[in-house]
Parts: C-alpha cells; sequence; structure tokens
C-alpha cells in the first residue's frame, strides 16, 4: 500500500490533483488575500535590502506578484510546472508554500517504534535513516499513538531555495508552524475546502497541509506580526478627530488598520513564522535591519 506520503503527494499534484483544478483564494485566506498591505511591506522589505526583482515560490494566482509589480518591481511567479531558477536573485518569498509539501508521517508503535503511516493511516515500515535522525534530533515521539509529520521533505525544499541564492539575495518562507518547544503530540495535518477547515481526505477533494517545523529550516525565524510591524504596518487606527475633517480619509485609514490587524493577529496570521536567510554580510545587516523593531 503507499505511504500516506505519496497518496498526499497525487491528491495535490496528481494529474486530477487538487492544486491541478483550483485557486487557494477560493478555498481559504492567506496574508496574500487579506490585505494589499501585506505585499506593500514585501516591497518595503526588498527595497530595503536592495532587491530589484522578488521571485514568489509557490505564487498560486499571483495575487502577490500584482501588488509588487505596482510597487515597481519586477517579479517571477513559480507555480508548479515551472523549474526553480539555477539562481535565485532578489527577494525570494514563499509564502504558504512549505505547508502544501507533503511529508511523511510517523506514529508511535505499541513498542516505542516510530512507523511510517499509509495512506489508510494504518502503521508501515519502522522509520529509519535521515527521517529517523530528523524526529529524534526535531520531534521526538513519547507515547505509543503519538504522532508527527517528518520535516524531511519541507527542510530539503527549503535548503534547495537557500542553495540558488545569489550573494546579496534574501529569501524568506512564511508560513504556520511550530518550534522545537511546542510540537503538539499527534501531528497537525488537516484539510481545507471552500473557506473551511476539513477532515484531510486524499481523494484530491480538498487542501490537505501540515504546520511546517520552522526551526528544523535554518535560518532566522521571527514572529509576522513583528516583522510587519518592523516594516511600517500600523494596525493604530485614526482619531476620531480625523473623521470630522476629513471623513474620507478617516474612513480609508479606519479599513487599513483593520487590515493591518487581521495580519498581525497572534491568533492568525500575526503568529505566522518567517524564516529568513541572506547571501553575503551586508545583505544580512541590512535584512536584519529592516526586520527589526
Ligand atoms: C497555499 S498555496 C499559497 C499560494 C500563495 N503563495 C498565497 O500566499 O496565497 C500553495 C501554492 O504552492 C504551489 N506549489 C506547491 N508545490 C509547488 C512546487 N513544487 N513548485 C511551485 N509551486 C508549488 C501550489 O500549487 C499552490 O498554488
Amino acid at each position: 500500500m503507499t505511504t500516506f506520503r505519496e497518496c498526499w503527494q497525487a491528491a495535490l499534484y496528481g494529474p486530477d490533483g487538487f492544486y491541478r483544478r483550483e485557486r487557494p483564494a477560493a478555498h481559504f485566506r492567506t496574508s496574500v488575500h487579506a490585505s494589499e498591505l501585506f505585499g506593500q511591506a514585501i516591497a518595503r522589505l526588498a527595497r530595503a535590502v536592495g532587491a530589484d526583482e522578488v521571485v514568489d515560490i509557490g505564487a498560486g494566482s499571483g495575487e502577490l506578484g500584482k501588488v509588487l509589480r505596482a510597487e515597481g518591481l519586477s517579479v517571477l511567479d513559480i507555480e508548479l510546472d515551472d523549474e526553480l531558477p539555477a539562481s535565485l536573485t532578489g527577494l525570494v518569498i514563499a509564502n504558504e508554500w512549505l505547508d502544501n509539501i507533503p511529508c511523511d508521517v510517523a506514529e508511535l508503535d505499541e513498542n516505542g517504534v516510530p512507523r511510517y503511516l499509509l495512506a489508510d493511516l494504518t502503521p508501515g515500515n519502522v522509520v529509519d535513516g535521515n527521517d529517523l535522525a530528523w524526529l529524534q534530533t526535531w520531534w521526538p515521539l513519547h507515547e505509543p499513538g503519538d504522532r508527527a509529520e517528518i520535516g524531511t521533505a519541507r527542510d530539503q525544499a527549503w535548503a534547495d531555495v537557500v542553495h540558488r541564492l545569489t550573494d546579496g539575495s534574501v529569501a524568506v518562507a512564511i508560513d504556520y508552524g511550530h518550534l522545537r518547544a511546542g510540537r503538539p503530540p499527534y501531528g497537525t495535518v488537516t484539510g481545507f475546502r471552500d473557506g473551511r477547515e476539513c477532515d484531510p481526505l486524499l481523494d484530491g477533494s480538498c487542501d490537505v497541509t501540515a504546520h511546517v517545523a520552522l526551526d528544523s529550516l535554518g535560518g532566522s525565524l521571527l514572529l509576522q506580526r513583528d516583522a510587519l510591524r518592523a516594516l511600517g504596518v500600523s494596525a493604530t487606527r485614526p482619531s476620531l478627530d480625523l473623521a470630522q475633517t476629513d471623513p474620507l480619509r478617516y474612513l480609508s485609514e479606519l479599513s487599513s488598520a483593520g487590515e493591518a490587524a487581521e495580519l498581525q493577529d497572534p491568533s492568525g496570521l500575526g503568529g505566522f513564522g518567517w524564516v529568513w536567510t541572506a547571501n553575503g554580510e551586508d545583505t544580512v545587516r541590512r535584512a536584519s535591519r529592516a526586520l527589526s523593531a
């Protein structure tokens, strides 16, 4: 029988897979869909690190690129059938890409041995090699029945991006995730369909996703709420005086503040992690400065 991961891969990216047919915005809401303020902040980051081009990996319907082009940047959208260029220059963004990279799921059996789960959620082969080393380092399982998503596939995908960065370039992975100290004992695989969370069926009828082990990716890590604040996204509501003197400006600033609050909500998008790597000392300095409050 196929493993959970193989079946997940086919369900999302096989010939009739979910992402072959569906637009992400029809099923869930990312920061890109929530507000143009997100893209404008990414544009500020690009300028701060001296990047003229942004590469958007897992670009979906290209909404981020639209905002960035309006900000005067050139954009390369990378989607399913596109090859990753041999070298990546400028600012590379992967917003909610890694959580959609299928990974193996391990479960501890009654003898305390981690086994790969099969597509029907029964235990299969014993976890070994790099996957076992990853589990032991990043997501140790304790009790029979404990489950973990093995992060090697995501780590490899991200390492492949970082490896291609030219001198002076920066890569940022933005996603929901967890850290070693707080991994959930039963894993996080779930589904989304038509804007609602649903059972993660591996039949191509829904998105299937799992939180990302952000610390195992390597790189510097901060929360989206802090990153956006550092990049000048303000959730401060306009004063009521402005409503008297300039009602249109008041309404526009109020709406902006509402969107910023959604992007920075600690229990929602604001709690996402930004994991970044810059290539070159000067670029590291510029990126650190831009992302520090
Ligand atoms: C959750 S959506 C995010 C879309 C967009 N970045 C956003 O924030 O709205 C994930 C996207 O990653 C794309 N994707 C998955 N694996 C990919 C790969 N290997 N190369 C390029 N795109 C990929 C999917 O097709 C999907 O459009």
